[in-house]
């Protein structure tokens, strides 16, 4: 197959006329990779079965892991799903945003979507790209990242292109992704509750201030799920976001992480290291994640570096273990993950 690429140039007459193409591929039953403020999303239509099959294909992704369908408007969740009072709370504060939310489903969208189950994860994206093709199109759109099954999620165009080349129809370049990771994804409970199954931009912090309780699930933080506990979230038991390099994780103090690299590090290896510390580890790759303490630079550059990383052909890279809450809760979850939640604490016996 031929794939497309086209670029979203900032000319309104010009970018509605690529948007009206690509959403004639959705509304034909065909895949076209879109920006959205998160990462890069792989679009098909949610009313028909056939554009899930193809996604789950393009992607060589598990069938039994769901997607996410795309709306224009909050309150077009009542076309897919069943929405309630705390749904329509959250949405007035985060949509269009980096939150999904986990409803009950109605017939409309196919069993291939939600993997069989009767829940259907739903999010508004606030990329004016990816709002604008949803509308268009008059499609609700299944999307999950646009990355090979396993490996990093793209964040500019240029990823997209190397994992989907020949896989898809149209691939839509709208420039980097401001986000730089998934959105979070909840699941509510009951009235005035909800569960964190996936960490984002939205964080706990920021879900408290519309429910009374917010939980995260334990598979969030823990590195590995227990062999016979049955995954909240499909999506948590997959190997994820890895590079092909080792990664290494340490968990030390910041000093103790330089020495260890410093010590340890061999053959050709790089670091994800803050701008700061670009100098300290001569014979190995700096990628730099940005200004120390930046947690909102460092989620935007994770993925690309991962795969900066690969592209050098970089044999081990080793990133410091961030704390497990807060902003970067969400940069944890997907770096443990894509360390195949292998961690060293200097010091231990290893
Ligand atoms: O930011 C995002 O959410 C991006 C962009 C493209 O919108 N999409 C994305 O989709 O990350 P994907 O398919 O890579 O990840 C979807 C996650 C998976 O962990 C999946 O298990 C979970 O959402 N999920 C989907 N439907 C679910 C459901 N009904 N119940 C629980 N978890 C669900
Ligand atoms: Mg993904």
């Amino acid at each position: 197959m031929n794939t497309e690429y086209l670029k979203i140039t900032g000319d309104a007459a010009e970018d509605e006329h690529v948007i009206a193409r690509a959403a004639e591929v959705i509304r034909r039953g065909g895949l076209v990779a879109i920006p959205t403020e998160t990462v890069y999303g792989l679009a098909g239509s949610a009313l028909l079965e056939d554009s899930a099959k193809k996604i789950y294909a393009a992607k060589g992704r598990p069938s039994d892991n769901p997607l996410i369908v795309h709306i224009a408007l909050p309150e077009d969740a009542e076309r897919i799903a069943y929405p309630g009072p705390l749904y329509r709370a959250l949405a007035g504060r985060f949509m269009p945003g980096p939150l999904t939310v986990v409803l009950r489903k109605k017939a409309c969208i196919p069993d291939t979507v939600t993997a069989g189950g009767d829940t259907v994860a739903v999010r508004c994206p606030s990329n004016p790209v990816a709002h604008r093709l949803i509308e268009v199109s008059g499609h609700p759109i299944a999307a999950p990242s646009a990355n090979r099954s396993g490996i990093p999620s793209p964040t500019t165009a240029e990823h997209v292109l190397s994992d989907m080349n020949g896989r898809i129809d149209m691939i839509l370049d709208g420039g980097p992704c401001e986000i730089g990771l998934e959105s979070t994804v909840i699941r509510l409970d009951g009235d005035d509750a909800c569960t964190i199954l996936r960490p984002g931009a939205v964080t706990a912090d920021m879900l408290g201030e519309v429910c009374r309780t917010v939980r995260i699930s334990p598979a969030v933080i823990e590195p590995a799920l227990a062999d016979g506990i049955k995954p909240e979230s499909p999506g948590m038991k997959y190997r994820h976001y890895a590079p092909r390099a080792d990664l290494i994780l340490v968990d030390a103090p910041h000093d103790a992480f330089v020495r260890y690299v410093r010590e340890n590090a061999s053959g050709r290896f790089g670091v994800l290291s803050a701008n700061e510390d670009a100098g300290s580890f001569t014979g190995g790759m700096a990628l730099l994640t940005g200004p120390r303490g930046d947690a909102k630079e460092a989620a935007r550059r994770l993925f690309s570096l991962l795969r900066r990383a690969d592209e050098a052909e970089l044999e081990t890279v080793y990133a410091e273990l961030p704390p497990p809450d807060g902003e970067t809760l969400a940069y944890y979850n997907r770096i443990i993950r894509a360390a195949g939640c292998r961690i060293v604490k200097p010091g231990e016996s290893e």
